[in-house]
């Protein structure tokens, strides 16, 4: 069996919405950062179904006992943004799953060559057996910061099928790198685009995620 890249666009009317919104040029920069929050709360959600354990047990209600099942507190989790764009999508990812520690990395990219630099890097030096991470990276364009990122937290012990990203605008040259790489990875994002501008912008997408979320 051949794994494939799975790349879910999940159908729902406030997901679409809230793209819409963050496309509009005329959206002012907090209803901006807004629309990501939104985003990243949608897509979190879709994106742990079927992912975080759970554990079954029994709960006295005012009335009786019942059978009840509650996310196992033992699996150790974690949320990877990018810096900056990805910060715009945690505040709601961390709220959709308050378990997870939260280790950010900062990538920029060389806007002439386009290839990432990293900044900020709290990783741990190793992660625990079993860690599920989420990545939060709106903007998947060329590849170079995803790529990187997958790098740094796999070369620290999390196995390709225990992480799980999270775009809100995917371009085909960052699909198809991750594809080559890392067959059975799995995305969630809000749309995929046609492509990318000399610059290495997405188009039509919605210009550069982080000046938009934070108005610089
Ligand atoms: N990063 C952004 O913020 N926007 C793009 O279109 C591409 C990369």
């Amino acid at each position: 069996m051949t794994l494939q890249l799975r790349v879910y666009v999940p159908e729902h009317p406030l997901i679409k919405h809230w793209l819409s919104v963050a496309r509009d040029v005329n959206t002012p920069p907090v209803l901006f950062k807004s629309a990501m929050s939104e985003l990243g709360r949608w897509l979190t959600y879709e994106a742990v179904r079927n992912w975080l354990p759970t554990v079954d047990t029994m709960v006295q209600t005012p009335l009786t006992e019942c059978a009840a099942t509650f996310v196992n507190p033992q699996t150790p989790i974690g949320i990877v943004p990018i810096l900056r764009a990805g910060l715009a999508l945690l505040d709601e990812a961390q709220k959709v799953i308050p378990t997870a520690a939260i280790y950010h990395l900062g990538l920029v990219r060389d806007e002439s060559s386009l290839e990432p630099a990293c900044y900020l890097n709290k990783l741990p030096d190793r992660f625990a057996p079993q860690t599920r991470i989420v990545i939060l990276e709106p903007m998947l364009a060329t590849g170079g910061s995803i790529m990187m990122a997958m790098k740094e937290i796999i070369s620290r012990g999390v196995s390709p099928e225990l992480i799980r990203i999270i775009s809100i605008v995917a371009a085909p040259p960052a699909l198809r790198q991750l594809s080559k790489n890392y067959p059975g990875l799995e995305i969630y994002t809000a749309i995929i685009d046609e492509g990318l501008n000399s610059k290495g912008y997405i188009v039509p997408g919605l210009g550069d995620a982080g000046d938009r979320s934070f108005g610089t």
